[in-house]
């Protein structure tokens, strides 16, 4: 995914947009550009490399003009290269356009565009946008009417924001996020909030297949219209964006990463709770679906909550839902219609492989209950029930604390799924108290970190429930801190994996005392045999590790949550001892909005 952004108003556009950028580079950072235009005339500098690195060396907050527009990219279409950077200007320079998503049918455009003399300078789709824009210019009429006929011609998911060259600023919305965000005589328009929360608190959700222009007004300010595609008006409401955006920053914490495995006691304690009922219908929902018919959805760690929720939904609220990985939901068995319901669990609503799971099973008639955090998300507006997972924004591009969320989200739609036979799920409070405890023991993961430093491979096992935190446990890993790191089921060990251990090896054990916990243990005795070292991630100690990380007891329920948390702490501090940088892992970005 990428960030887009555009300003219009009445101070400098470049410092405002620079900021912006800031602010949004978790969705994108291989390289980054921003355009302006002053007096008639549009200025541009754009690089590869992070936004601070990129400005100081191009001057992006420099460029003249109170109107322009910036993106960060994640690339997909090309490689990271200064001239795939966005903003892509037109043949002319007429039209200068940042975007974020994919323009399917770009090769078909882009040959009859070269046909009738434009010509390219990137690999990308982008470029199709601008130039299109100019050609639609040329036919007559003004941006408004350039924008009704490009896209009508575009294929694909996308937001973009183009400049023309009289100032006027056009954006469009098509199953990617655009927000407006009302200034005074200002507007801004970003893929996110966290784009103009400096600015403002007053947003425009803008709605799927509406485009909006932005152009100087009257009495100075600028002024804002919006349209459905086809170049009707229409009306969208201002709404209050909460508060705890403005928050996202840093604090004392050294990154967003760390700031986020700690919040994580106050987080659990909130889940749901923006969404009164939402639990409640979700497990309405299910309830009322036949046998067999429950499915639960969700990519990268939002799928290893899914696998989490096929157990306690079982276990506790006597359940059979079947997990599918969201990228292989068109190449599964997955036979469902109206009675049938769809879990489906993401952080930022906006997974591409997340939301073409619901877009499926919507076609088939079932009913889709989403856990999602970002309220707004292409997904929440899809679904027929919306759960919060009210975490607070997560910048850190590796899921932390919305996988505890999701996890406590699943506790309470299985709470009201039992009505009466859920008392063995553990209490918010309880859940938060025993993270909290897990927080303090950092000194020591710090330590083994350290200890760590150098190790190339780590398989982590766990039986039953504690599976899917292995899978969690070694995606923290990987991510993080660049190791190899497999999450193994513990009782596959000698079927294959144990051919693997040596000296050099790393096997972290989670081994909490409940009925896995002496096969797990016997697994671990093995594995020492052949020389590795051996990390227990229990509530009890055995001569058979060389670390202990302890975990809180008694409680089976809350195990899986409590379990992750020393392992998010192990992968964020082994990559800063690897000088890796957390909060950005080399070619991720925190959502996928491409398939
Ligand atoms: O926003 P989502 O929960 O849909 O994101 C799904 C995955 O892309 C995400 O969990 C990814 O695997 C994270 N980087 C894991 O830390």
């Amino acid at each position: 995914m990428c960030s887009i952004i555009g300003y219009a108003g009445p101070a400098g556009a470049a410092p405002i947009l620079v900021r912006g950028l800031r602010r949004m580079e978790y969705r994108g950072y291989d390289s980054v550009g921003v355009a302006t235009s002053s007096g008639g005339k549009m200025s541009l500098e754009k690089g590869v490399g992070r936004v601070s690195e990129v400005n100081e060396a191009r001057g992006l907050d420099a460029l003249p003009g109170t109107v322009g527009i910036g993106h960060t990219r994640w690339a997909t279409h090309g490689g990271v290269t200064r001239a795939n950077a966005h903003p892509h200007s037109s043949s002319s320079g007429a039209v200068a356009v940042v975007h974020n998503g994919i323009i399917e049918n770009f090769a078909e455009l882009r040959e009859a565009l070269e046909a009738g003399g434009f010509s390219f300078s990137s690999e990308t789709d982008t470029e199709v946008i601008s130039n299109q824009l100019q050609s639609d210019l040329e036919a007559g009429g003004g941006p408004k009417e350039a924008m009704v006929r490009t896209l009508a011609r575009l294929r694909g998911r996308y937001a973009f924001v183009a400049m023309f060259g009289d100032g006027t600023l056009a954006a469009a919305r098509f199953h990617r996020p655009l927000i407006v965000g009302v200034g005074r005589g200002a507007y801004l328009l970003s893929s996110d909030v966290l784009g103009f929360v400096e600015q403002t608190d007053d947003a425009i959700y803008v709605g799927n297949g509406d485009f909006v222009t932005v152009s100087p007004g009257a009495g100075g300010g600028a002024e804002l219209r919006v349209f459905g595609f086809d170049g009707s008006p229409a009306r969208r409401q201002v709404t209050k964006i909460s508060k705890e955006f403005a928050d996202t920053y840093k604090g004392e914490y050294a990154h967003f990463t760390l700031k986020e495995i700690c919040e994580q006691p106050d987080a659990v304690l909130r889940v749901g709770a923006n969404t009164p009922g939402a639990a409640a219908a979700a497990a309405a929902l299910v309830r009322g679906a036949p046998a067999g018919s429950v499915y639960v959805t969700g990519s990268g760690t939002s799928y290893n909550a899914a696998l989490v929720a096929k157990h306690v939904m079982l276990r506790h609220g006597g359940v059979r839902v079947e997990p599918i990985m969201s990228s292989e939901f068109p190449h599964s068995p997955v036979s469902m219609d109206g009675g049938s319901v769809l879990l489906a669990l993401s952080q930022s609503g906006e997974t591409a492989d997340v939301i073409g799971a619901a877009a499926a099973a919507k076609e088939a008639g079932a009913r889709v209950a989403s856990v999602v955090n970002v309220m707004n998300s292409s997904l929440a507006q899809e679904s027929d029930v919306v759960m919060g997972m009210n975490c607070g924004p997560e910048i850190g591009v590796a899921a932390t604390k919305s996988f505890t969320a999701q996890l406590r989200a699943i506790h309470e739609v299985t709470r009201e799924i039992a009505v009466g036979r859920g008392g063995h799920l553990p209490r918010p409070g309880a859940v938060s108290a025993a993270i909290s405890g897990m927080l303090e023991g950092q000194a020591g993961i710090k330590a083994l970190a350290r200890e760590m430093r150098d190790v190339s491979d780590v398989y982590v096992m766990g039986r039953g429930v504690h599976y899917p935190i292995a899978a969690e446990a070694a995606l923290k890993l990987k991510e993080l801190a660049y190791v190899h790191a497999e999450g193994i089921p513990g009782g596959e060990l000698k079927h294959g994996p144990l051919a693997l251990m040596d000296e050099g090896v790393y096997a972290v054990m989670i081994n909490p005392t409940d009925s896995t916990h002496a096969a797990t243990l016997t697994g671990a005795r093995e594995i020492k045999a052949r020389g590795a070292r051996i990390i227990g991630v229990s509530d009890a100690r055995s001569d058979v590790y060389d670390r202990w990380v302890r975990i809180p007891g008694g409680d089976e329920a809350a195990y899986p949550v409590t379990e992750i948390v020393p392992i998010q702490l192990l992968a964020y501090y082994l990559a800063l001892e690897k000088d890796a940088d957390p909060d950005y892992p080399r070619n991720l970005a925190k959502s996928v909005t491409v398939e």
